[in-house]
């Protein structure tokens, strides 16, 4: 039945504290695709889920004295919760703990060896438990006496072991001429820049197994090891696909992934270490990966000791899901660094969601109820200032799914924010209250075409804030299959007579005390 299909991931979340900002931020950003794509008709795969082995947890649960497989089953759940709070579509929801993922990254492990990239010798060398990466002597800094990576200031500490490699090496060249030949596998070009370049100086060969700790995916043929936690984390992209079996439809209708959504502190993982597995695993590679910045509070990245953590559930309480999500994706430039703020996201609400698109709304609503019997109006024969703001959207679709293939979310929300700017004033302009006085069939042919442009704008913005969009689209009777962008060029899609029904106010403007 459909013959676009669309795969995208967030990073499964290491489930060992509670969910943050940068947890949030990651997701709703892949939801908000996801969702723009199943507007536009695709079939939709949007993965999410948790990411459980490794030292980090085994130790984690060591502390508390619990059963790591138990501990990791109630933190799973936690971040389960997270996803239906911050509204998320995914369609599913990996554990690497599960069988369907063992069995998909024994295969890429067996296939690693059948193309002799894997070798066995002896690891020395530093290892952040935190970030779960290894480190290079001139990687790593001495900060109180404490050695720590540069890149992320965590704690290393120093390994020596047998271990089974990863020929990495081997795959510099290969690795650079994809690059090359994918000019947009990785964006945005800033962050392609740091990998190719990173390529360039050279790659060593990888750990990919431990043998001081057991909480992970045994080596096949030789459970002395565990598989590295990250060679097995980015397997589930493919388990969830029902990897190894190449013949599932899951994984002949998904795979390669569309993009790969992460934040830049995992970029060299998703843009370097994956591809090099996959050529080697003679699996064809994801088409993309965007890493996007990080969430700073203050200026500042947000940590405890500065008390300038922002937790999203706080916020989800007192402002709303739609507003956070609306929040995040207008203010934080999406490949860079964005700083947010109490201050910032109440006059966002305030300014974007209750002054412009919930304001349109309710007015316009409000005065159907009253003067056109709650029904949508009758049309005359329209004039050239309806079809000039109809065709303002119209005209910009092929442009507003560019942006959204590109991962231009900022534009993309700009443009239509301006479009109900735009729908505002073509309210004020037009005076309907005057028109009653005057001109009833002119006053319904205006009342008309707004509504209709905000069935456009709705259905445009329902992949950012999709509950309140939903709700404007409950009041105009829209079907649910009928919520999609191809049927935004009919401009005569509502149906006069049908009843409008009792608008809520869809955004409460902030008061500053609040
Ligand atoms: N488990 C790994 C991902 C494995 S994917 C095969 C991981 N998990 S995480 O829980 O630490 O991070 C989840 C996502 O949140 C990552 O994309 C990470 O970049 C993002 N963020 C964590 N803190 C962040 C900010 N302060 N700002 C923006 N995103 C950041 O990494």
């Amino acid at each position: 039945m459909f013959s676009k299909n669309f795969y995208i991931t967030t990073p499964i979340y290491y489930p060992s504290g509670r969910p943050h900002m940068g947890h949030a931020y990651s997701s709703i950003i892949a939801d908000i695709f996801a969702r723009f794509k199943r507007i536009d008709e695709y079939s939709v795969m949007f993965l999410t889920g948790t990411d459980e082995h490794g030292l980090k947890m085994q130790r984690e649960a060591e502390k508390k004295s619990k059963d790591t497989k138990l501990f990791c089953d109630e933190l799973s759940l936690t971040f389960k919760d997270l996803t239906k709070t911050l509204n998320l579509s995914n369609d599913d929801f990996i554990r690497t703990t599960e069988k369907r993922h063992y069995k998909a990254v024994e295969e890429i492990w067996n296939r690693l060896v059948k193309s002799k990239d894997i070798y066995l010798s002896k690891y020395n060398g530093w290892y952040s438990v935190s970030d779960e990466a290894y480190y290079d002597e001139d990687e790593i800094e001495t900060k109180d006496n404490i050695k720590c990576a540069k890149i992320s200031g965590s704690k290393v500490e120093w390994v020596e072991e047998e271990s089974y490699f990863f020929k990495l090496s081997g795959w510099q060249d290969k690795l650079l001429k994809f690059y090359e030949n994918n000019p947009k596998f990785i964006l945005p070009l800033s962050r392609r820049n740091e990998v190719v370049q990173f390529v360039k100086k050279g790659l060593k060969d990888l750990s990919v197994s431990r043998t001081s700790f057991s909480w992970g995916i045994p080596v096949p043929k030789n459970s002395k090891h565990v598989i590295y936690v990250w060679l097995d984390a980015l397997t589930n992209y493919l388990s969830a696909l029902n990897f190894p079996n190449t013949e599932d439809k899951k994984y002949k209708r998904f795979w390669p992934a569309t993009v790969h959504i992460i934040g830049k502190d995992i970029l060299r993982f998703h843009a370097i270490y994956w591809p090099a597995f996959l050529m080697a695993a003679k699996v064809p590679l994801p088409q993309r990966v965007y890493g996007h910045g990080w969430i700073l509070s203050d200026e500042k990245k947000m940590s405890k000791s500065l008390g300038n953590i922002l937790d999203p559930i706080t916020i989800i309480t007192n402002y709303g899901i739609d507003q956070l999500r609306y929040y995040l994706a207008k203010e934080v430039s999406l490949g860079n660094d964005g700083n947010i703020s109490l201050e910032s996201l109440k006059n966002c609400i305030n300014n974007d969601l209750a002054n412009n698109y919930g304001n349109l709304c309710q007015r316009v609503f409000s005065f159907v109820n009253k003067n056109c019997n709650s029904k949508i109006p009758s049309f005359g024969k329209f004039q050239s200032e309806d079809t000039q703001l109809s065709n303002e959207i119209i005209k910009q679709i092929p442009n507003l799914k560019k942006l959204m293939d590109n991962q231009d979310l900022n534009l993309y929300i700009k443009e239509l924010i301006n479009f109900s700017f735009n729908a505002n004033k073509y309210f004020n302009d037009l005076e309907p209250w005057s028109l009653k006085k005057t001109n009833s069939e002119r006053m319904n042919t205006v009342l008309y075409n707004i509504l209709n442009q905000i069935r456009s704008i709705s259905i445009l913005l329902h992949p950012i804030i999709p509950d309140s969009t939903n709700k404007a689209l409950d009041i105009l009777g829209i079907k649910k299959e009928d919520r999609v962008i191809s049927k935004i060029a009919n401009l005569k899609f509502l149906k006069p007579g049908n009843i409008i029904k009792k608008a809520n106010i869809l955004f409460k403007k902030i008061e500053n005390d609040n």
